[in-house]
């Protein structure tokens, strides 16, 4: 009998991917990128960028959106302005999702934050009111992943922090356009991030945001985005941090003010993103209406945990988490996907702080059992808006008994 390993690799060239395409409408967006390459003279960040940073933040319904190089560098770029800020110190203890992508947590390692790891709810994926409660008495931040297009009580998380003076901020790369009654996640904190990669809700190859209504962390993010000088302020806040230091002329485009790197995107990234951008509502619906038929097909199979989404208005995800309630389970659930050619994987990374690097740096021991169940028990498929009905209903019947 072939082992799950081998059909997983004989498959893998007839398989139906988990990543469909590189753009929606692709053929239509590579012509049109060649073109733009062709004419447009500026491929460093610009106008593009610009463009593609207003229209961003019109739609989520924020104040600001800053557009970075990728998901991860989001997630980095936010928690170091908030140190730049200092709302953040060093030695604070953010909390963040068990169940999460490694980018998520490991900035608040490398900038000298203490990681507290919030395991998952089995029916939401997400960290409730209810985990988070057992925690939030010694927390400064907390960096919270919406999993999957997936949230649980958010509202009551908010609530929660605000009771505790928790800064919430959230880690949206899995969920653009999902929403829990008519507010979209990725609104209910002070700055949340998303990214643009291959195979995410909009892609624009890579490429990251950042989205806030806060002025002032606004211009943290624009300083730390590109070396720490002022060049991408507003002349106001050119003005005001140039007479603070004193700076002249001459020397006031060389002046650095704060700790930051280089995460800038390209133009071709920000071009790509406007040609995206039309198509968000498209996308984002016809990836709920995927969900929708998946779970209806997963509610009537009782070898898997169900969920409770009663909550979300929209749920748009990319990819559809199954948790078996067996490990014997998940092994013949994982070969009858393998076996019908359908590409899967691990759900997110697993508990985090099972993994090399965090049990390297952080010294925690305590369980997390649902999120080590996610992982022991768990697979998932793709939801792209381009799969045919014939797929949906290939993968909707994998999800019988
Ligand atoms: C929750 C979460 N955060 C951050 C990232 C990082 O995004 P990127 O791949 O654009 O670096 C991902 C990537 O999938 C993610 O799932």
């Amino acid at each position: 009998m072939q082992t799950l390993n081998q059909s997983l690799q004989e498959k893998a060239n007839q398989m139906l991917k988990l990543i469909k395409s590189s753009f929606y409408n692709e053929k239509e967006t590579k012509q049109a990128l060649a073109d733009f390459i062709l004419n447009e003279e500026i491929l460093s960040m610009n106008k593009e960028c610009a463009r593609f940073e207003a229209s961003f933040a019109a739609k989520q319904g924020r104040k600001h959106a800053v557009y970075v190089s990728n998901g991860s560098v989001a997630d980095f770029l936010l928690v170091q302005s908030l140190m730049n800020q200092g709302v953040f110190k060093k030695g604070d203890k953010i909390g963040f999702s068990a169940l999460t992508w490694p980018t998520n947590v490991m900035p608040l390692i490398q900038l000298g934050l203490i990681p507290v790891a919030i395991d998952c709810e089995l029916d939401t994926l997400n960290v409730s009111p209810q985990k988070l409660s057992e925690y939030i008495s010694d927390l400064k931040g907390l960096f919270l992943t919406n999993v999957l297009g997936f949230s649980d009580d958010i509202s009551g998380i908010r609530a929660l922090c605000e009771q505790y003076g928790v800064v919430l901020i959230e880690d949206n790369c899995e969920s653009l356009g999902s929403k829990v009654g008519d507010t979209l996640l990725g609104n209910f904190s002070l700055a949340a991030t998303f990214s643009f990669f291959v195979g995410h809700h909009m892609s624009t190859i890579e490429g990251g945001m950042i989205v806030t209504d806060d002025d002032e962390l606004h211009e943290y993010l624009v300083m730390g985005r590109a070396h720490g000088w002022d060049r991408n302020l507003s002349p106001d806040a050119q003005q005001r941090l140039r007479s603070g230091a004193k700076v002249d002329d001459f020397y006031a485009k060389y002046t650095f003010y704060d700790i930051a790197s280089n995460f800038r995107p390209t133009e071709i990234n920000g071009f790509i993103g406007n040609t995206q951008m039309p198509y968000w509502d498209e996308i984002v619906g016809k990836r709920a209406d995927n969900f929708r038929k998946y779970s209806e097909a997963m509610s009537a199979n009782q070898d898997f945990y169900q969920y409770d989404l009663s909550h979300m208005e929209i749920v748009s995800n990319f990819s559809m988490p199954i948790i078996c309630k067996t490990p014997e389970l998940a092994t013949l659930y994982r070969q009858r996907f393998a076996d019908a050619g359908v590409e899967i994987r691990p759900v997110i990374a697993g508990n985090m702080t099972k993994q090399p690097f965090y049990q390297k740096y952080v010294d925690d021991r305590e369980a997390r059992p649902n999120s080590d169940l996610v992982h022991a028990n768990g697979f998932y498929f793709g939801n792209n808006p381009e799969l045919t009905d014939e797929e949906i209903a290939l993968l909707c019947g994998l999800l019988g008994k």
